[in-house]
């Protein structure tokens, strides 16, 4: 079993916020992430998939059709988007890092299947000092 990680980079808006709260309680809880006027984040995305290593091409995954799958299913619907507003697989979600990394590996964790891999992480970096990983 071998793990390989494939890296996109996507910008996007997002804001978090409890409607339940007012706007103090939603500084102290969110900080400036609870902006009404949003914010952005340039988001980096790693993808890693597992898998045996296949005798006829050396690879675990294509990961040119891998590129075009995260291209397709997640950088195109969250680039420059708004992710509280734009994006219909967060739609009723809280637009948190841990909460879309959920979302993007129910994204991709299919159409990983068919091309033979096992989604194995998706790690998903909002700032240089906070990322999160799911591993399903
Ligand atoms: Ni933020």
């Amino acid at each position: 079993m071998i793990h390989i990680t494939r890296r996109e980079r996507f910008c996007a808006a997002h804001m978090l916020r409890n409607e339940n709260w007012d706007d103090q309680k939603n500084l102290e809880v969110f900080g400036k992430c609870s902006n009404p006027n949003w914010h952005g984040h340039n988001f980096e995305l790693f993808v890693t998939v597992k898998g045996e290593v296949n005798p006829l091409t050396g690879f675990v995954i294509n990961l040119k059709e891998l590129s075009r799958l995260i291209e397709k299913k997640v950088i195109q619907k969250l680039d420059h988007k708004n992710i509280n507003l734009d994006v219909d697989f967060m739609a009723g979600k809280m637009a948190s890092t841990e909460v879309l990394a959920i979302a993007i590996w129910k994204q991709l964790e299919a159409g990983i299947q068919e091309m033979g891999g096992i989604l194995h992480c998706v790690k998903l970096q909002e700032t240089e000092n906070n990322f999160v990983e799911y591993y399903g």
